[in-house]
């Protein structure tokens, strides 16, 4: 799949000043940021955003592997400018996306392009350092608190931005139960994972309806499509049931690449058919209906509130 206005391969930016320096002024070079570019859908996407000229930071848990994604991307993309820099942030450590935002913060730079990629699916119960269930702490919490320390960088009047929240078609069979929100209680993997998905929507529809006109950002989110891509490794054998493995095989057989899988993605974070639209969900880079639940005001509500809280903003 590959959206027609999509930005892969759009126009440089006008010249601006040194990556990496600290700015004296207002730099006019292009900076995105998507977390979990190491790999996958996260991967092509900054790929197709340093075709594009921006200077990309690829936030990621891991550094060698950040770093072999950075080398590799320097390799694939030589025309890029602006350069290629690693960012290492652990969303299932709050501390980690504090440290990093406050940095970023210091460093005062606008950023024009967030993508809220990284993810975790499926996974057994497992708790992230801050001892919330793995997947709402990764896939939302840990995204919560990094989108709300960037937004001074995001929200200049000025200077366009956007902010793109990566879903999934899973947020349809997901829930937000605030009497458990952890999961604790009779664990299942697929609803923890479909219940953070639908936090991502909820997230961002609430995040368009707060940011203010003058702010000059938009927030969409999206689902990729079936990808094939490391998300399945808890799912791989050992994990899987003998009933499940022909399926999973099936699946892949139809399954989108990564590069096919990141074009919604893209075409969200750079595409100027999008310019100015925000607060709606994408697949196949159209519009879609997300699920009855995701268009709650008072769950998006609610559960900004609670994530405030967790996240301690
Ligand atoms: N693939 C699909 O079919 C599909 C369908 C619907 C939605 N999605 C969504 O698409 C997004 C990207 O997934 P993908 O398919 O590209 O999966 P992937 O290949 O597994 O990539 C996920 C990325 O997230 C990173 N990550 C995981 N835990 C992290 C943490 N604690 N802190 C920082 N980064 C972390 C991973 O880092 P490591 O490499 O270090 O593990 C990796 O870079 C996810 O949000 C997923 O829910 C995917």
């Amino acid at each position: 799949m590959r959206c027609a206005a999509g930005g892969d391969g759009g126009p440089p930016p006008a010249a601006g000043g040194p990556p990496g320096a600290a700015p004296a002024r207002p730099l006019n070079y292009r900076v995105a940021l998507i977390t979990g570019a190491n790999t996958g859908i996260g991967f092509e996407t900054a790929k197709a955003l340093a075709r594009q000229d921006y200077r990309v930071v690829l936030a990621c848990r891991n550094k060698e592997k950040a770093e072999a994604a950075r080398a590799k991307l320097q390799e694939l993309v030589p025309e890029n400018t602006r350069g290629v820099e690693v960012a290492v942030m652990d969303l299932a450590d709050l501390g980690s996306v504090r440290a990093w935002a406050q940095r970023a913060q210091d460093f005062g730079h606008p950023v024009d392009v967030l993508v809220n990629n990284a993810g975790v699916m499926a996974c057994p119960q497992m708790q992230t350092r801050d001892g919330f269930e793995m997947q709402l702490g990764v896939n939302h919490l840990g995204h919560f608190l990094l989108t709300n320390m960037l937004l001074p960088l995001l929200s200049t009047p000025e200077r366009p931005s956007r902010i793109v929240t990566v879903s999934s078609a899973a947020h349809y069979f997901g829930h937000i139960n605030f009497d458990d929100l952890q999961s604790q209680r009779n664990y299942d993997s697929w609803r923890a994972y479909g219940q953070s998905k639908l936090a991502n929507v909820l997230f961002s529809y609430e995040l368009a309806r707060r940011l203010p006109v003058g702010a000059n950002c938009t927030a969409n989110t999206l689902h990729p499509g079936v990808v094939d891509t490391e998300l399945a490794r808890y799912l791989l054998p050992g994990q899987t049931a003998w009933w499940q493995k022909p399926l999973l095989q099936f699946g892949k057989a139809f399954s989108l690449t990564p590069e096919q899988g990141a074009q919604t993605s893209i075409y969200l974070a750079s595409s100027p058919e999008v310019e100015g639209v925000t607060g709606k969900y994408y697949n196949k880079c159209r519009p879609e209906t997300s699920s009855s639940e995701s268009y709650d005001a008072t769950v998006a509500a609610r559960l900004w509130d609670v994530s405030a809280e967790l996240v301690g903003l």
